[in-house]
């Protein structure tokens, strides 16, 4: 079982940008508790940043037969980018979305968001804590994943 993060623009200031609102964990310390976690749980772990809304597209894109799940922070693309939610949508994969900050809370033009809908769910406003949200949901869809698959080899077996 592999798991892909991908964080959108200006996550790799995480540390620096704006602490009052993210906090002063860096993108690394956050991914390294990441890592820990899915070497604990023996699932494949790989991060991927990017300020640019194609490359993530392409990430998202190569997500299709390689990955079991993804946790995406779009960022500011949340907002924009249907780009990015068609991708999750052409990938069918479980997906959960996660923002730092509680972006209902914040500016109006925050609370749009395109990517929700085509996620399996969000994690919303628990500072850098939501990655490790996300992580326990990701591991709960992955070990049901894996019971409905044994299931069905075990009916065919039958
Ligand atoms: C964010 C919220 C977005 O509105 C913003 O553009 C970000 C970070 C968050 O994690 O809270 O860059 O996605």
């Amino acid at each position: 079982m592999k798991i892909v993060v991908i964080q959108g623009p200006n996550l790799n200031m995480l540390g620096v940008r704006e602490q009052n609102i993210y906090g002063p964990m860096k993108l690394e310390q956050i991914h390294a508790q990441m890592k820990e976690v899915a070497t604990q749980n023996d699932v494949e772990i790989e991060f991927f940043q990017s300020n640019l809304e194609g490359e993530i597209v392409d990430k998202i894109q190569e997500c299709y037969g390689d990955a079991q799940g993804i946790i995406i922070n779009a960022a500011a693309y949340t907002h924009t980018s249907i780009a990015i939610r068609d991708a999750i949508s052409a990938v069918n994969l479980p997906a959960i979305e996660v923002h730092i900050s509680n972006v209902y809370r914040r500016e109006e033009f925050r609370k749009e968001n395109m990517i929700a809908p085509v996620c399996t769910s969000s994690v919303v406003g628990f500072g850098p804590f939501g990655y490790h949200l996300a992580m326990m949901g990701m591991l709960q869809i992955m070990n049901e994943i894996q019971a409905t698959n044994e299931a069905q080899v075990a009916q065919n077996q039958a």
